[in-house]
């Protein structure tokens, strides 16, 4: 009986009680990372547009407020740098530095040389660009992730999820916290509870959060019909449904 045999047994085991670990002590998900380059303008290695990116995005994780939200600008002209992060409005304030600076240091590995890129994070957005992008609602470039699981019936499904959402929208347009977020889970008895949660930048107006959102929600059965769980992400908002509790329901 040789080791080697076992060996990828072995390993799928150690992964699975990572895989629990990380349920356990987090979220009930693993951290998945979706990025865009958006291949508008690039920058050489030596250049100032670079340091003035390095210095910035390292400036996110220490000067994030507590509300999660956080925008700056470097530089002149050409070389100016425009950054805005946030985290999901259900973390703790280390956590969300955690996460930002994870976040930060990856963008640069997805989008090596770029002038403009957006990366997505389980638990939070971070976004560059030599654009001005304070205060500018962004549909796009945008990305979705869904669930593989499918639904049994999913025009009644779709149907309930709407309700839901279509309760979360002015709720997260309207918040007068400076956390532009809703959560919330509608009992779903023919299938599975629905949990829900939305999100904008706070430096939109709630018009502007509220087109967006309902953009998302449309976008729901385009990109990921039958699907039990999907996260769709923009720029300037954030809309993820699941039929498992996925954010911290003691932060809503
Ligand atoms: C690229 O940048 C130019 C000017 O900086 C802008 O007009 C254009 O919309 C941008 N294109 C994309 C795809 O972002
Ligand atoms: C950066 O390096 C390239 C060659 O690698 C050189 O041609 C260019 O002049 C340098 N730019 C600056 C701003 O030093
Ligand atoms: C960042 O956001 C604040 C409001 O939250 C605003 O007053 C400030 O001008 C913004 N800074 C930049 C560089 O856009
Ligand atoms: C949401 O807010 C808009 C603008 O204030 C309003 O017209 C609309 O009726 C509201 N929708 C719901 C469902 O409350
Ligand atoms: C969102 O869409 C609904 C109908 O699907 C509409 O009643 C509502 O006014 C829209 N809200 C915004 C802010 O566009
Ligand atoms: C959820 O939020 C509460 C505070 O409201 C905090 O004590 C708890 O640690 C959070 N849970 C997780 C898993 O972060």
């Amino acid at each position: 009986m040789s080791f080697w045999k076992w060996l990828p047994s072995f390993i799928f085991l150690v992964s699975l009680i990572n895989l629990v670990a990380i349920v356990k002590s987090q979220f009930p998900t693993p951290i998945y990372i979706h990025s865009k380059c958006q291949n508008n303008g690039s920058y050489t290695s030596n250049s100032t547009y670079k340091k003035n990116l390095d210095t910035i995005l390292s400036s996110i994780s220490p000067n994030i407020d507590t509300n999660g939200f956080y925008n700056a600008s470097i530089g002149e002209k050409s070389d100016r740098v425009n950054v805005i992060a946030m985290c999901r409005a259900d973390l703790q304030p280390s956590q969300c530095r955690r996460y930002v600076r994870d976040a930060s240091i990856e963008i640069l590995n997805k989008c090596p040389g770029q002038k403009q890129a957006i990366l997505w994070h389980e638990f939070c957005m971070v976004r560059y660009s030599d654009e001005a992008i304070f205060g500018n609602v962004a549909y796009s470039p945008f990305d979705w992730g869904n669930n593989i699981e499918n639904v049994p019936d999913p025009d009644k499904f779709y149907q309930e999820l709407n309700i839901l959402l279509d309760s979360l929208r002015n709720q997260t347009a309207y918040n007068r916290s400076p956390k532009k977020f809703a959560a919330a889970s509608r009992p779903y008895p023919e299938y599975r509870t629905i949990y829900a949660f939305e999100q904008c930048t706070a430096d939109i107006t709630p018009q502007d959060c509220g087109s967006c959102l309902n953009q998302s929600a449309l976008e729901i059965r385009q990109c990921c019909d039958w699907s039990r769980g999907v996260r769709i992400l923009r720029p300037s908002c954030y809309l993820r449904f699941e039929t498992d509790p996925f954010y911290n329901e003691s932060m809503v």
